[in-house]
């Protein structure tokens, strides 16, 4: 079985992403800015937003973190969003996720400037990924981290039945449309399975390429698997495990162990599917200060 090396495809993505702004600082004496936005104290997404601003630092990129109380009212972030959208060094703005009650996401997505939104939630590069105009919008990054790691392993995917377990706005959507497209590597058949599916097996059992992004430990067992398929696990799960230090460890969607004997390929959990997300990040971040400057 082959083992889809997320973390080895991220540290080449990056490598390369280095030496684009590297040529731009010597080009242009000017480098791609990301400002990222996170309201409360959420651990996880204090975690996410380090990676973050560690990993543009790592490449040359500009970045910054705005930090906000949890009880920041909403008409204060927008107007934040509203002069990061005016500012002509910030070439991609992201709001961490998720954001406290009195502050509406939708409104938060819709307030970022589309050519800003890095990470692709705005209803206008979801809507151009949709229909197809994939050079002019930013797609959501783990879903086109995904593509890019079935790309860089050769993984072939024109016409085959891909099947996607999940359908958040985030993931699963954005994911089953590119997997639609009439593109080198998508032009798949698209099944979307979510939690109202009556009995998902025979759905996954169908699959060449399953994607798992349901955010449940294990959920996909070797029974609901052909022989052979290729398996993109998306979860990320906490889980007991009283034999490590810290008494948890991270799993995947997936049941990697018994998967692992029928799959041809698969991600493991970690080092697969999650850190092509941040890489995915600063290539659209990169693209969008590329707009700007060419
Ligand atoms: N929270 C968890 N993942 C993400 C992400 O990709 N983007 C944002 N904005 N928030 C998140």
């Amino acid at each position: 079985m082959l083992i889809i090396d997320g973390k080895k495809v991220s540290l080449e993505l990056k490598d390369e992403l280095k030496a684009s702004v590297d040529r731009y600082r010597e080009t242009t004496g000017k480098v791609p800015g990301l400002t990222v936005i996170i309201v409360g104290e959420d651990p996880a997404s204090q975690v996410y937003v380090r990676n973050k601003a560690k990993t543009c630092k790592e490449i040359g990129m500009n970045s910054s973190v705005i930090t906000m109380p949890a009880d920041t009212p909403e008409e204060h972030l927008l107007d934040t969003i509203a002069s990061l959208n005016l500012d002509p060094a910030v070439h991609g703005i992201l709001v961490q996720q998720p954001l406290p009650e009195q502050i509406d996401e939708f409104a938060v997505t819709l307030a970022i400037d589309p050519q800003k939104d890095v990470d692709g939630f705005h209803p206008e590069n979801l809507g151009r990924l949709v229909m197809g105009h994939l050079d002019k919008c930013f797609v959501s990054c783990t879903p086109y981290g995904i593509l890019e790691l079935l790309g860089r392993y050769g993984i072939e995917t024109s016409g085959k039945h891909c099947v996607v377990v999940g359908r958040s706005n985030i993931v699963g959507k954005p994911m089953a449309n590119l997997m639609l497209q009439k593109l080198k590597r998508s032009n798949c058949t698209v099944t979307i399975c979510h939690s109202a599916t009556q009995d998902i097996a025979s759905y996954t059992r169908q699959a060449d390429i399953l994607i798992a992004a349901i955010g449940r430990a294990k959920f996909i067992t070797p029974d609901m698997v052909k022989e052979g398929a290729v398996v993109i696990d998306v979860g990320i799960n906490r889980i007991d495990d009283p034999t490590t230090k810290s008494g948890t460890r991270l799993v995947g969607d997936v049941d990697y162990e018994g998967v692992s004997a029928l799959a041809s390929a698969m991600t493991p959990v970690p080092g697969g599917v999650g850190p092509m997300t941040i890489a995915m990040l600063l290539k659209n971040t990169l693209h969008s200060f590329e707009r700007t400057h060419n």
